[in-house]
């Protein structure tokens, strides 16, 4: 029998690829990916996809073939070509952005791990060589995932969101905990509106439904005095976390909701929910989040024990003023204005 077309370029492949041909970006995947979404009732061609790319067709079969061990189902037919039939559940940066609506946020380069150390340690150390703001690194799990306050971040692989943003806002540091607020608030919206569940933005970082945590922000900061050189923001979400990996007190979408979720598409939502929240902070400050900020704020008019460094106030949330930053009654007509941490509700 006649070898088909397929083994036939398959076997010539290793000698007909150029040397420019086998820089493997992602940028290829990418563009052959977008070609077969585009055409998901029909067999596309190798043909018609190099021709496009203008490329070789081997060039295509070694993509295809890089794809396959990635986890994608391609269907291959003589005589018809390719067909995507599935995608892996995977936060690389091509499913990242495939369709993604941002300029900056997670527009830039997209720097994923299968596993890493931390992602803001790398992030960190991206800031610090220069990479611009929206810079992301994103992982698959974490080794030794920060929490705040010396904490760990159970970072399981493959069911979590474990991300974290390069910021370079010109603001002042006292002005931080608003952008930690503005993201928890897209982070919230967008769980809300996409899975019908009540998330909470427990203030200051936590984003918790019915008590439990189900992300958690981690902003670390390089900073002079008074401005801010640039700012890390660490996202952790439970999202197809099983109940068996989750930490006691925390929850996951799939242990609200009883479904697994896309996960690369829940974080192109965040990105470009937070996108639009932190382009009208840069212009008019935090004044409009802040409404919104407080609406899904599970602290405000609650009676509160709050740890600050070393010292505990107690008392009620009454307000969230324009930095970010709570305002407690602490005992009759005494108030006090608190920037940063633990927040356990009295009852
Ligand atoms: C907290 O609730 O204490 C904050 C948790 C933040 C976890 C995220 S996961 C991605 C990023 N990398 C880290 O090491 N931590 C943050």
């Amino acid at each position: 029998m006649a070898p088909c077309r397929h083994c036939e370029e398959a076997q010539r492949a290793d000698e007909a690829i150029s040397t420019k041909e086998t820089t493997m970006t992602d940028n290829a995947k990418q563009k052959i990916l977008s070609f077969f979404r585009k055409n998901t009732e029909h067999y596309i061609s190798g043909e018609e996809i190099s021709s496009a790319m203008d490329v070789s067709r081997a060039y295509i079969w070694q993509y295809i073939s890089k794809l396959r061990e990635d986890g994608y189902e391609i269907d291959a037919v003589p005589h018809l070509g390719y067909k995507l039939r599935s995608a892996p559940d995977k936060l690389f940066e091509y499913e990242i952005k495939n369709g993604l609506k941002t300029r900056s946020i997670g527009g830039k380069a997209i720097h994923y791990h299968e596993s890493i150390s931390s992602t803001n340690n790398r992030a960190y150390e991206l800031a610090e060589a220069g990479e611009p703001e929206g810079t992301m690194v994103i992982a698959e799990s974490q080794t030794h995932g920060k929490g705040r306050i010396g904490r760990r971040w159970l970072s399981p692989k493959g069911v979590g969101i474990y991300m974290s943003i390069i910021l370079r806002p010109d603001v002042e540091t006292d002005e931080i905990p608003s952008v930690t607020l503005i993201v928890a608030g897209s982070i919230a919206k967008v769980i809300n509106r996409t899975t019908g569940i009540d998330a909470k933005i427990k203030w200051p970082n936590d984003i918790v439904v019915k008590g439990k945590k189900l992300c958690g922000i981690l902003t670390e900061i390089k900073a002079q005095p008074d401005m801010v050189d640039f700012l890390i923001l660490g996202i952790g979400i439970n999202v197809n976390t099983p109940a068996g990996k989750l930490p006691q007190g925390a929850t996951s979408l799939k242990n609200e909701t009883g479904a697994s979720m896309d996960r690369a598409r829940l974080a192109r939502r965040i990105l470009e929910e937070f996108e639009k929240d932190y382009n009208r902070f840069k212009q008019e400050g935090f004044s409009y989040l802040r409404n919104e900020c407080k609406e899904l704020s599970l602290t405000l008019n609650k009676k509160v024990r709050i740890t600050e460094h070393h010292r505990v106030i107690k008392g009620t949330v009454v307000d969230m003023d324009g930095k970010g930053a709570l305002i407690i009654e602490v005992e009759n007509g005494k108030f006090q204005r608190i920037f940063s941490g633990d927040v356990v509700l009295c009852r």
